[in-house]
């Protein structure tokens, strides 16, 4: 398989981005624009840090149409199983091994409602397909691998908030999120901060 197109520039991605609202976006031109998206090693290097506790979402660039992130997992960290309250996502793996595993309501649930049932998994590695999530899905990510991982991630529109499910429960809890902060860094990415790379006083540079 050919290897995909990358012919758009930041800011030719962002002008694309911001031709239609997030809310008549499809999944498929989200995908498609983020396949093209073409992302310096140093633009990405400077938002590679990871934290302490929790994988680290740093954040690139946010507009009133999307927002780009790197996120960076060391091994065993995982994602909550949730939906996007609406927003879309491409996903592209940038080192390393991503688990992705999708999920849906099991029998007899509401269709945004829980407990949900695993549907399917996948291992994706760098500059293979991309995985992505449509308005209404439910997925959760984890580095399951013994290696780092770093995946790229736009949203559209931004994702403030989120719904997070189990599978034991039907309990759907609502949460904001956040961006990650210097404090949250572990000793090896603090160098990173000291340094200057990506982090200011209160968080990633936008
Ligand atoms: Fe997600």
């Amino acid at each position: 398989m050919d290897a995909p197109s990358r012919d758009l520039r930041l800011d030719d991605f962002i002008c694309e981005m911001s031709r239609e609202p997030a809310s008549s976006l499809s999944h498929e031109r989200l995908m498609g624009l983020a396949a093209r998206l073409q992302l310096s090693g140093e633009l990405v290097g400077s938002r590679i840090a990871f934290a302490k506790d929790a994988y680290a979402r740093n954040l690139v660039c946010r507009t009133p149409f999307f927002e780009l992130l790197v996120l960076c997992w060391r091994p065993g960290q995982v994602s909550t199983i949730h939906d996007h309250a609406g927003a879309l996502n491409a996903i592209r793996v940038y080192s390393g091994e991503l688990t992705s595993r999708t999920f849906r309501p099991t029998r007899g649930a509401s269709s945004s409602a829980g407990p949900v049932e695993q549907e399917a998994e996948e291992r994706v590695r760098a500059d293979a397909r991309m995985v992505g999530l449509d308005r209404g899905g439910i997925h959760q990510l984890a580095n399951t691998s013994s290696e780092d991982l770093v995946t790229i991630h736009v949203y559209a529109p931004a994702l403030m908030e989120l719904h997070v499910y189990s599978t034991a429960s039907a309990v759907v809890e609502r949460r904001r999120l956040r961006y990650t902060v210097a404090d949250d860094l572990d000793e090896i990415s603090t160098a990173v901060r000291e340094t200057g790379a990506g982090f200011g006083p209160d968080g990633p540079r936008p």
